[in-house]
């Protein structure tokens, strides 16, 4: 690989953004088909590195959860307002060609609702990590109910790993909590993932106080018995119903006491996923926690989002966001989407405050912000 620049720090860029140097004005400053060996690391103002990228490419959903979204009433974003999967997979390919980004998640809404996703899947697979030279790893959560539907095509496409969603292991119960009779569906879906060959599997189970804190067990077992691995979140407020309050929240602490009360357990060091993770002693398997609420892992964020309609925030908690989609529509060169993205995580902040006083609750709700 030939070298074009060498890399170049953000005022060296200020500063040739200024003498009107638009990289040759090609969209990414290579020539067509180069690819860039240079690439520096993204550091916010409290040095993580950030290398995470979420992308929701829809903010519509065949579920309507209670933690998440209304029974009736979302107002959907306008078809015209969403990226194309152009757009999306131009902001992806500068993220991990000029800072390295290791990893693509989507999400929603609920990712499987928007059309030609195998397309997207294929986009995405094209673009090349400077750090490792190999293709990054792209993941998406999904609430399952079509996933049967897509398990193949999204595996031949390059999908590496899908989170499922279920917080019921009960018929009723489940569609208590999502709206929608859909349990069948969800646990096909998690047989079709598993027949695929992803792995490894995750199933997310939001917990609230008195709703499926007495599941906690049962999961344990279920993903003992299937081979994955299930997530206990705590519940976050970023309910469209804004019904959230701290005594609904099923604390981490809780549901590990739960289950090591039945299966003998020990911690697995964090790394920088939300996750908590705990094998059991026996070998079959492990469960994560993931606790947002009682002991937030801001310190370890590494990630950044972009919403289904261009805007780019650096937290799930964040009330500024930066849209991107003026300049992908109006002609904005790379440089120019590069310096806003490094001008939102310059503006990073260290970490929410959910429970305290000064918590201030994003405008957005879970599904519009992407999960
Ligand atoms: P892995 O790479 O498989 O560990 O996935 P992940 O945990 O990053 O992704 P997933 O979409 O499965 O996220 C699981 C849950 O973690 C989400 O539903 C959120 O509840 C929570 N979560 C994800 N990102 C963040 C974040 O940036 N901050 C907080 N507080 N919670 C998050
Ligand atoms: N608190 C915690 N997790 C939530 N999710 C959606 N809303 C909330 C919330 N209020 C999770 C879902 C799914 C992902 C997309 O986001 O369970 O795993
Ligand atoms: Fe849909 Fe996921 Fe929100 Fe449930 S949590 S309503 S599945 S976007």
């Amino acid at each position: 690989m030939r070298t074009l620049r060498p890399p170049v720090s953000i005022k060296e860029k200020e500063l040739l953004a200024k003498i009107g140097d638009k990289l040759n004005n090609l969209p990414s400053g290579l020539a067509p088909g180069q690819q860039s060996d240079h690439y520096e690391p993204l550091v916010d103002p409290f040095n993580r590195v950030v290398k995470d990228l979420r992308i929701s490419i829809t903010d519509r959903c065949n579920f309507r959860c209670t933690y998440c979204m209304p029974q009736e009433g979302m107002q959907w974003i306008d078809r015209h307002e969403i990226l194309t999967f152009e757009e999306i997979t131009r902001i992806a390919r500068i993220c991990v060609e000029r800072w390295g980004f290791d990893g693509i998640r989507l999400t929603g809404g609920e990712p499987t609702v928007r059309a030609q996703l195998p397309r997207l899947i294929a986009k995405l697979k094209e673009i090349v990590s400077p750090v490792t030279n190999k293709e990054i790893e792209i993941s998406m959560t999904t609430n399952g109910a079509t996933f049967r539907l897509l398990a193949h095509d999204l595996r031949d496409a390059g999908l590496n790993r899908v989170n499922i969603s279920c917080d019921s292991l009960h018929r009723d119960r489940f569609y208590e909590m999502t709206r929608r009779d859909q349990f069948e569906r969800v646990m096909e879906g998690i047989d079709a993932a598993i027949e695929a060959g992803f792995a490894p599997i995750k199933l997310n189970v939001v917990v609230m106080r008195n709703v499926n804190d007495d599941e906690m067990v049962d999961f344990a077992t279920f993903g003992r018995e299937k081979g994955i691995q299930p997530r206990f979140i705590e519940f976050m407020p970023l309910d469209a119903e804004e019904g959230w309050s701290l005594d609904k929240v099923y604390s981490a602490d809780e549901i590990v006491a739960a289950i090591s009360s039945v299966y003998p357990i020990e911690a697995i060091t964090k790394g920088s996923e939300p996750a908590t993770v705990y094998r059991y002693l026996d070998g079959k398997g492990s469960f994560g926690v993931i606790p947002s609420v009682t002991k937030p892992f801001c310190d370890s964020c590494d990630r950044v989002r972009l919403t289904a309609e261009g805007k780019f925030r650096t937290c799930l908690f964040a009330i500024e966001e930066f849209d991107l989609r003026p300049l992908l529509r109006e002609g904005g060169s790379d440089q120019e989407i590069a310096d806003v993205i490094e001008q939102a995580v310059g503006k990073k902040w260290a970490g929410h405050s959910i429970g305290n006083v000064n918590f201030i609750r994003p405008k957005r709700s879970m599904s519009q912000i992407g999960g």
